[in-house]
């Protein structure tokens, strides 16, 4: 259960933690929608007497990025065709994409969108004469034949505030309060000292008490989410805390999997989201509900003019596409702003007046005009109340009437992630069907399957949401049902192997990395007049600053608006390695800045990968979410190819290399 914060500030950190021991099966790690969905399959088909434990470094009612609630459900196949999903997202992502796992997720999510709908989420529906009905209102469900409310060909609407509370009581009842640890923070991975390259078990520490768990398994599932404060955020001072993806999520999925060997793969891809200004509400309801447009400064709509068509012709075959992939928006925008006809706005006075024209042209009476606006006028509002309140706080106190005028929208700062409109992750095996490409190579890290389906390269390590790579546009409801895919796995991995978990490390030895921070802290606390400055140790807060003015000015931030070249990217890599070295100086006082820096440092090895990966591709295979100036377009003819790089735990090297990509669904049509 959820320990609660202490009533007076945070709990100072002591020396000698208590060392709680725990051997079970299999670990869940984090307790998003990914986790929540292996946590609710998993005991269904598990064997009475196996063991299960769900860890989640937050509380799983709010955590991860749906904490807030969403306003629409991204992946609902429904009616359409898998595969013409599977094209969507390989266009999307400029066609460097594991078709085989995006298939796989195609045609599994809709039964997740279905489960959520029967455990209390409302789904809006048309009625019969056409109309949107809001989920408040009654009408058949999915499983019962009822028609979504569809916004794009792959979106539906819903009353979403409270949707993580809906996904994650099923998932904790499903497991028993019991089988579950939250406020645990988990910093490593643990491989068995016997058996090469099998995962054992896991460490992490309590944002609550001054504990240290040492879990044993034979199975894990890291699903921790994206990473964001990698990069210098657009906000300032007391608003730096608000980001788009969550700021929680401090790429723990990647650094956790790659330290202990697992191959990641397309750690290049961030996604740069285009966002309301400041308040980070995100666009897709606005354009794709509402049919707003982007217009520059200027007052034009550049986004359809003759201008914008030529230049996407320079991105064949990804360019063309009658939906402009999301990283080609971006460039198009970034394109206005550099050529200093900005700002941009979404033009929502415009949408919403035309909607009141149509009706007003259909016939409406002046009485059903005025119903009709005010319901429009709710939603607008409610697609912020519902995801991302920041938002509506921010029209509110700059009193806006999104009626009445535009608001601008801006690229914001990068963040990494495989869920979303990113696809950057870990390499995993496809399932075992005949349509996954069968690639005869000694290294996993070329092949699409190796038995369990989404294990990593790493065996009894799986991965799901955000972790997978290559396979992005899952959204909430595909991460919840890779997590699904995922749990029935782990039980069969661990009905197949007949292994005892001996952790390489101890017990303590993972005790003493962990509070080493707090142990720093207590050795240097009294040697200057203030606690944060010391000529000993460094604290997170400014360690954090450090790496987001490299990624910043080096990597391809908002700084140089996203470009970045060889030269830059190698002094980005030598800041990253010292400030690798210096984390370890860093030091802890209290159990918030413990978890500091362990997020930090998770971020700082995610982000080293990332600008080792760009590094590596040289081509801009996503213009608008990062340019390479020495390598300004995308190369299909030399880059069309995976980048998959894996760490050694025991040389401690990377190697870094190219992995063909196999189309499984016809590229003729291309879309
Ligand atoms: P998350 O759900 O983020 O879960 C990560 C979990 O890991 C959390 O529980 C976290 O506490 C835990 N964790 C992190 N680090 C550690 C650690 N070291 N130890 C233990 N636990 C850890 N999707 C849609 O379908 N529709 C939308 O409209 C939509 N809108 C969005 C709007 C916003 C503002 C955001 C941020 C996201 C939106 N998404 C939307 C995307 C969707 O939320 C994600 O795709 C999905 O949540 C990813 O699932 P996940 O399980 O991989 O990660
Ligand atoms: S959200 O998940 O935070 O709401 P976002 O607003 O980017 O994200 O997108 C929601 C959905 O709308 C995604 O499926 C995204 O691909 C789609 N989308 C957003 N903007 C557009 C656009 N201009 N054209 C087509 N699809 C879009």
């Amino acid at each position: 259960m959820a320990l609660p914060n202490q009533p007076k500030g945070e709990l100072k950190a002591v020396v000698d933690p208590e060392i709680v021991e725990m051997d079970v099966d299999a670990l869940i790690i984090g307790g998003g929608m990914a986790a929540c969905g292996t946590a609710f399959e998993i005991k269904k088909w598990a064997p009475e007497d196996m063991k299960i434990l769900l860890v989640d470094k937050a509380c799983i009612e709010r955590s991860g990025a749906v904490a807030q609630g969403l306003s629409a459900i991204n992946t609902y196949v429904g009616e359409n065709p898998i595969k013409d999903y599977v094209k969507m997202v390989r266009n999307d992502l400029m066609g460097v994409v594991r078709e085989d796992l995006i298939y796989d997720c195609g045609r599994h999510v809709d039964e997740s969108v279905k489960l959520f709908e029967e455990w209390g989420l409302p789904v809006w529906k048309k009625s019969d004469d056409g109309e949107n009905l809001d989920g408040a209102k009654p009408a058949p469900t999915l499983r019962e034949g009822g028609t979504p409310v569809r916004t794009g060909k792959w979106q539906i609407m819903i009353n979403g505030e409270s949707y993580k509370c809906i996904v994650a009581e099923p998932a904790a009842t499903a497991l028993g309060a019991d089988n579950m640890l939250e406020r645990v923070f988990i910093v490593k991975l643990l491989l068995d000292k016997n058996k090469p390259n099998q995962i054992a078990g896991a460490a992490g520490f309590s944002v609550r008490e001054n504990k240290v768990y040492y879990i044993k398994c034979k199975t894990a599932v890291v699903a921790c989410g994206g990473a964001v404060n990698i990069f210098r955020p657009r906000s300032t001072g007391e608003g730096k805390g608000r980001a788009w993806y969550p700021i929680w999520n401090a790429g723990s999925t990647y650094t956790l999997a790659a330290q202990v060997g697992a191959t990641l793969t397309m750690m290049e891809n961030r996604f740069t989201p285009s966002r309301f200004k400041d308040g980070y509400g995100p666009v897709g309801a606005w354009f794709l509900l509402f049919k707003a447009k982007v217009s520059n400064g200027l007052g034009e709509f550049y986004a359809g003019g003759d201008a914008a068509k030529e230049e996407l012709e320079k991105f064949m075959p990804y360019g063309a596409s009658p939906v402009t992939p999301t990283c080609l928006r971006n460039h198009l925008m970034i394109n206005e702003l550099k050529a200093g006809r900005g700002p941009i706005y979404m033009a929502t006075e415009v949408a919403l007046n035309a909607f009141l024209d149509e009706k007003r042209e259909a016939g409406m009476d002046d009485k059903s005009l005025k119903k009709f606006w005010k319901h429009l006028e709710s939603e607008a509002w409610e697609d912020f109340l519902d995801m991302s309140v920041g938002q509506a706080g921010l029209w509110a106190g700059m009193n806006v009437e999104p009626e009445k005028v535009g608001s601008e929208i801006m690229p914001t700062e990068p963040y990494m992630l495989g869920s979303h409109s990113g696809c950057c992750g870990i390499w995993c095996s496809g399932p075992d069907e005949d349509w996954v490409p069968d690639i005869q190579h000694e290294s996993r890290s070329h092949k699409y399957k190796w038995g369990y389906n989404r294990m990593t390269t790493v065996d009894g390590l799986f991965t799901a949401g955000d972790g997978v790579g290559a396979s992005g546009h899952k959204f909430s409801s595909g991460s919840h049902a890779e997590g699904r895919i995922v749990a029935k796995q782990m039980v069969k991995y661990v009905r197949d192997i007949d292994f005892t978990p001996e952790p390489e490390l101890s017990a303590q030895e993972c005790a003493d990395i962990i509070y080493a921070p707090v142990k720093r802290y207590h050795e240097f606390v009294g040697q200057s007049t203030a606690a944060d400055v010391n000529p000993n140790y460094c604290k997170p807060a400014g360690l954090m600053m450090r790496l987001m003015k490299a990624t910043d000015e080096y990597g391809g931030g908002v700084a140089t608006y996203y470009m970045t070249s060889g030269k830059l990217l190698q002094i980005c890599m030598d800041l990253l390695e010292m400030l690798r070295e210096d984390a370890d100086k860093m030091a802890a006082g209290d159990l918030h800045e413990l978890l500091r820096a362990w997020e930090n440092y998770h971020r700082i090895w995610c982000v080293e990968s990332h600008i080792r990966h760009i590094l590596f591709r040289e081509e801009s295979r996503y213009p608008g979410f990062y340019y390479r100036s020495d390598f300004p377009t995308c190369d299909d003819e030399n880059w069309k190819c995976f980048v998959n790089s894996t760490f050694d735990p025991k040389t401690e090297e990377w190697n870094v290399e190219k992995v063909d990509v196999v189309n499984i669904i016809e590229t003729d049509p291309w879309l």
